[in-house]
């Protein structure tokens, strides 16, 4: 990939990538050595810059902590060679980050300023991509309102970063599902399907309550019926019933998930039968109860294909999978992890190679 944007650059003097691990790196707690900023100001974005990573100087009057006018993406790159980084259909997560502006009042940036500017980072911070089996470099973009004004409108400023971390898995485990009958993630014409700021700070308080009961995390249900299954906040939702792969179809209430849309494109390429439709709680458990829950798994850019342990909902409990993935799972994993490292063919196009100087 070569880029058109110009940038300002400013480079760090010298790197902290001796102080990471880039083995054993967690989840979101270390940043590269540079971030883009593009400010939003007298109605137009102005010059990207680049400029090392680090703090940001506004007030407690900043209307973004208080209204929440924020959205942001997720992306990573991952290791081919020592001359090539890769990312994963970034197209669709500024697509996708352009809708969730819209639907939050920011306006929306150039899509060359959002590619150009992960592919100038990850450039200059290549050696921040990790190379061990299964850690990456995360991106996360971010876009939200800057003026200091206690005041509920829109902004008349605006900020655009994209920040880069290198990662491990976010889960470790497969994960232990419970549904609320009490709480929901989002309702049609609200802004489920945007990845907005609020959505996750709504979820914290339910997301707890299911930590203080041995439960990772919640397995939301639609917010009229609290029947059908929507997402899991974290990430998208698949079940294997009986050979069919099923996932809730894109109502309006969950996220467009970019791995979401890969695994349904990659069963319909394997010939595999395919539903995208309401499906609810009772189906599934049901399903686990008489046997023909073979999988169950969620899809996300952070989660990649995480295995489900085990279902609660309404005072019964279906078990799935202990340590591993499930047949189908586990292929998915493989072939999306393969493609996305170089490693197999990509039929698809769905990778975007950066040359990087070694
Ligand atoms: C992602 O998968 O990229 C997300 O933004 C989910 C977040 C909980 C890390």
């Amino acid at each position: 990939m070569t880029t058109d944007t110009a940038f300002n650059i400013t480079k760090v003097s010298e790197s902290r990538i001796k102080n990471v691990d880039l083995d054993n790196p967690g989840f979101g707690r270390e940043f590269a050595d540079h971030m883009l900023e593009v400010e939003y100001n007298d109605g137009a974005w102005q010059e990207p810059e680049i400029k090392p990573f680090g703090t940001i100087e506004t007030t407690p009057a900043l209307n973004t902590l208080h209204y929440a006018q924020s959205v942001f993406e997720g992306l990573k790159a991952y290791y081919v060679d020592e001359g090539t980084i890769n990312l994963f259909r970034p197209e669709k997560n500024y697509a996708r980050m352009a809708r969730s502006c819209e639907r939050m009042c920011i306006p929306v940036f150039e899509q060359e300023v959002f590619m150009d500017g992960i592919a100038e980072l990850i450039k200059l911070d290549h050696k921040w991509v990790p190379q061990k089996e299964g850690n990456t470099l995360y991106i996360r973009p971010l876009a939200c309102a800057f003026d200091q004004m206690i005041s509920a409108r829109v902004s008349d400023k605006y900020r655009f970063y994209v920040m880069t971390s290198p990662v491990g898995s976010y889960y470790q485990r497969p994960v232990k599902l419970t549904t609320s009958q009490k709480y929901v993630r989002a309702v049609k014409g609200g802004v489920g399907e945007a990845k907005a700021a609020g959505n996750y700070g709504g979820s914290l308080y339910p997301a707890q309550q299911a930590k203080a009961k041995g439960y990772d995390q919640v397995l939301w249900l639609d917010a009229f019926e609290h029947q059908y299954i929507e997402e899991v906040g974290t990430m998208n939702i698949f079940f294997v019933i009986d050979g069919v792969l099923i996932t809730p179809n894109l109502s309006g209430t969950i996220l467009p998930g970019i791995t979401r849309a890969s695994v349904i494109e990659l069963a319909k390429y394997w010939d595999m039968p395919v539903e995208e439709r309401r499906i609810s709680i009772d189906e599934v458990m049901e399903a686990g109860e008489n046997g023909t829950l073979q999988e169950a798994f969620g899809a996300g850019t952070a989660a990649v294909i995480a295995p489900v342990e085990e279902i609660h909902h309404d005072g019964s409990t279906v078990r799935v999978h202990d340590e591993e993935r499930g047949l189908i799972g586990q292929k998915l994993y493989d072939t999306i992890t393969g493609i996305q490292r170089g490693k197999i063919e990509d039929p698809f196009g769905w990778t975007t190679s950066i040359e990087v100087n070694s």
